[in-house]
This record gives C-alpha cells, sequence and structure tokens, in this order.
C-alpha cells in the first residue's frame, strides 16, 4: 500500500499530474482551487499479474478513482468532464450538497453527454468517509469502474499512525479478464442484483498489505459493489468501529464479530496490527460462510512499532446534523415489495404489480415501481419538519435502502430501538426485517430514496423524497 496520507493534503494536484501517477495505485487530490475529473476508457490490473489487465470505465485513468480530501469546512469546485462514449454524472454519496449539486441525471441536473462537462460546487458540512459515482445507468456505470472516495477530514482528527482508504469493488469477469456485459439481466434483478465473481480493494486482488505489528490504523471502507455485502473479519485483530457511513458512532466491535457492509454503505474502523512480528493476517469476507475468501491480508513487519496497542481515544467529534424531533414527526409507512420468493402476491396492490411486472419492473416501493424521477413523490415535507419512515422490507432479499440530501437516524430494528441511534446515510434491511428511520427534512429539493443494488433500482425500487418551503 502507498502512503496516502503522505501525499500533499493542501497541494492542488492537476488533473494530468493525478493521471501519471495512477495506473494501479490510488492516489490522493486535496483540496484546491479547482480540480478536474475525467470519465474515460482505461486498462486496471484486476486479475494478478500476469494475467491480463481489464479495460475498465474510470476517473482519470485510475481505479479506483482519484481519493478526494479535504478539510471539514472546505468548498468542493470540481469539473466533471466526459470522455466516455455515453452520458454520465457524479452523484456524491452521503454528502449534504444543495440539491442542483446531488448529480442525478433528470431529476438534478441533464445528464453530462459525451465530450460535456459539469462544475460541481459546494461546501462540506460534515466530516467523515464519503464517496462518488454516477447516478445514470448505475448498474453499469459502476460496475464498469466508475467510483472513488471523498474524504473529509476533522478539524481534529482521531491520533493514528496510518488513515487508509479500502475501496472494495466487485467484478464480473470473463476468462480473458474482460468484464462480462448484460447489466440489466432479469435473473440478477430479481435476485440479488449483479454480483461478479472477482473482488478488489482498492483496484487489487487480494492485496498484501504492510502492516508495523501495534501500528494503529484507522480503515475508510466503503463498499462501491452494484450487489455484493460484505462481512469482513479480521481473525486475531479486534476493529473497532468509529463511524458508519461517515458519521461519528460511539465506538463499537461489530455485532457478531463480522463488520457488515451492503453496497454504498462506509464503515471507518480502528485497527491496532497486534499480528505477532512477521504474521500474515487474513481479512475475510464471511458473507457466505459456505464460500469464505480473502480480500487483503495484513502482513505484520517484523520490528514492533511500539510494545503494545496504543490506547488513545477513538471517539470523533459529531457534525452538525439537525437532529429528528420525534415527538412531532410525520410518520410513513413504506413497504418493499418484489423479487422471486416475495409475498408481492398479497394484498390489494397485487394486480398493480403484477401488471407492472410485464413490462419488467421487478421491485416495488409502496406497490409502485418507479425510476425515481418521474415526478411524483412518496413523500412530501415541510422544509425543517422531522419524518419517521417506518420501512418494511416483505421480500425474500436484502436491501441497502439510501436516502439522498440528509442523514436519517436508525431509530429501531423489529420493533426494537438500536443500541446506537446512528446516523446513516444507508441502512441495510435484511429479508422480512422491519426498520425505523428518523431525521429532519431541512434540504429543499426532490431527493432519491432508493436500494443501492443498482439492478434492484433500475427494476423499480426508488421512490422520491419532496422538501418544500413552507407556504
Ligand atoms: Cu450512492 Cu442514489 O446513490
Ligand atoms: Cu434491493
Amino acid at each position: 500500500m502507498s502512503h496516502l496520507t503522505g501525499l500533499s493534503r493542501r497541494g492542488f494536484l492537476s488533473g494530468a499530474a493525478a493521471l501519471s501517477g495512477a495506473a494501479v495505485l490510488p492516489n490522493a487530490i486535496a483540496a484546491g482551487p479547482q480540480v478536474e475529473l475525467t470519465a474515460m476508457r482505461a486498462q486496471a490490473q484486476l486479475l494478478a499479474p500476469p494475467r491480463p489487465a481489464t479495460p475498465v470505465w474510470s476517473y482519470g485513468g485510475a481505479l479506483p478513482g482519484p481519493e478526494l480530501r479535504f478539510r471539514q469546512g472546505d468548498r468542493l469546485s470540481l469539473r466533471a468532464r466526459n470522455d466516455l462514449d455515453t452520458p454520465t454524472s457524479i452523484h456524491w454519496h452521503g454528502m449534504r450538497v444543495p440539491n442542483a449539486m446531488d448529480g442525478v441525471a433528470h431529476l438534478t441536473q441533464p445528464p453530462i453527454s459525451p465530450g460535456g462537462d459539469f462544475l460541481y460546487e459546494f461546501d462540506l458540512p460534515d466530516a467523515g468517509t464519503y464517496w462518488y459515482h454516477p447516478h445514470m445507468g448505475g448498474a453499469e456505470q459502476l460496475g464498469r469502474g466508475l467510483a472513488g472516495a471523498l474524504v473529509v477530514e476533522e478539524e481534529t482528527p482521531i491520533r493514528v499512525d496510518r488513515d487508509l482508504v479500502w475501496m472494495l469493488q466487485d467484478w464480473r469477469l470473463d476468462h480473458s479478464g474482460a468484464i462480462v456485459p448484460g447489466f440489466d439481466g432479469m435473473h440478477d434483478a430479481m435476485h440479488g442484483g449483479r454480483i461478479g465473481n472477482h473482488v478488489t480493494l482498492n483496484g487489487r486482488p487480494a492485496p498484501r498489505i504492510a502492516v508495523e505489528p501495534n501500528e494503529r490504523l484507522r480503515l475508510r471502507i466503503v463498499n462501491a459493489a452494484t450487489a455484493r455485502i460484505f462481512a469482513l473479519d479480521f481473525g486475531p485483530l479486534a476493529p473497532v468501529v468509529v463511524a458508519l457511513d461517515g458519521q461519528p458512532v460511539a465506538p463499537h466491535a461489530p455485532k457478531g464479530g463480522a463488520l457488515l457492509i451492503g453496497p454504498g454503505m462506509r464503515a471507518d474502523i480502528v485497527l491496532d496490527a497486534t499480528g505477532a512480528a512477521g504474521a500474515a493476517v487474513p481479512v475475510r469476507d464471511l458473507y457466505r460462510s459456505d464460500a469464505a475468501y480473502e480480500v487483503a491480508t495484513l502482513a505484520h513487519g517484523d520490528t514492533p512499532l511500539r510494545a503494545s496497542a496504543p490506547n488513545w481515544d477513538m471517539a470523533l467529534p459529531s457534525n452538525p446534523l439537525p437532529e429528528p424531533d420525534l415527538a412531532s414527526a410525520m410518520r410513513h409507512e413504506v413497504v418493499f415489495n418484489g423479487g422471486m420468493m416475495g409475498q408481492m402476491m398479497m394484498g390489494a396492490e397485487a394486480p398493480a404489480m403484477i401488471e407492472q411486472m410485464r413490462q419488467g419492473r421487478m421491485w416495488f416501493v409502496n406497490g409502485r415501481a418507479s425510476e425515481g424521477h418521474d415526478g411524483s413523490a412518496l413523500i412530501e415535507a415541510k422544509r425543517g419538519s422531522s419524518q419517521l419512515i417506518a420501512m418494511e422490507n416483505r421480500t425474500g432479499w436484502w436491501h441497502p435502502i439510501h436516502l439522498h440530501g440528509h442523514v436519517f437516524r436508525v431509530i429501531s430494528r423489529d420493533g426494537r430501538p438500536t443500541e446506537h441511534r446512528e446516523w446513516r446515510d444507508t441502512v441495510l434491511m435484511a429479508p422480512e426485517e422491519r426498520v425505523e428511520i428518523a431525521f429532519r427534512a431541512d434540504n429543499p429539493g426532490d431527493w432519491m430514496l432508493h436500494c443501492h443494488v443498482l439492478s434492484h433500482q433500475a427494476a423499480g425500487m426508488a421512490a422520491l423524497l419532496r422538501v418544500t418551503d413552507a407556504a
């Protein structure tokens, strides 16, 4: 691993300079007058050499896209260019931006056409780990590689030895290393989405990451896969979760041991490399216990950095999020339906859903399959009001549900209050699970609420929250 934090934090790297060093390792671009990001074709060594490189779509030739690093309160100013032969856009996942900067093609902006460009400019109110990706043809555009991390550092970060981004991506490759086309397959859409057959961490398969014994890492883990859920296991090491979707949470061990991260979601962990000198500790994905595999190896060096793990404080300072008022909150019931083996045949809405399925729509929000930008709102909220969404997953599948423009508290699961009342922008719902979220609708505009399994989204699992100024 390169020491990303070693790159100049406040300096400015031009797009060309960023590109030249970017063939394999992720590169960092720091806050500056203006950054450029170009969506373009590239080659990436996703398979271990000497196997062939893979033709991908990338930002600036790098895979994953350049790591954008800013300081809380900075203003991001970035010119997006499109050198692909298909229209695109950039969404800043998890960042509370003005609606016109949200990057949702056909909803908040016209698509950026081939050869075109778009200026994204907004303040960064919240510290944390965010990411960017196209919001147009997502299953294909993310499935071909378009994604990068957006890190906003705290004014006073917690003390660690190294601060690293781990971008997880999932690929469906054929024997020649090429990406298998067919991003809107009905079989994938009706099941768990387009799950690949090859996982990379920062663009590389199962990298060996050198650590020193008793070194303290802050890992900013981003699940940029289009469908795959990860349950990361660190063997004998004891990860501590300090932020979820960028938002600080009371430091705690992952529930059940493994760190569960659905598509679109992030987790910041503090990890002390407490392996013995010379130890190779595998990081494995146990989501499918019958098909566990290595995501990375933490290769401990021979010389301990210190005698034992440090005991530095891990609690992050909170972000300026508006607290919802549960007593006055408007309550909305939202039911997700559809897919294989669901319960969609039940209830008054069943005939309408069956009719929509004939048109290739497989997933429903309150009985309706939508792309989320046809103008009709699932929820209308007055600016400043508190909202509680009681969501029910009436399907046999997991769904990471993402809300744009706002960050919500996860209030309860299956009727039981959550332990951390965590702030999130994406919440992973298990089959048949009920989850309540609450937030203050303080950001005016039309905002997507959708599943981040991108073939579910494309097949109807999307809706709109409309926040308007009081009349
Ligand atoms: Cu990460 Cu609507 O997107
Ligand atoms: Cu889904």
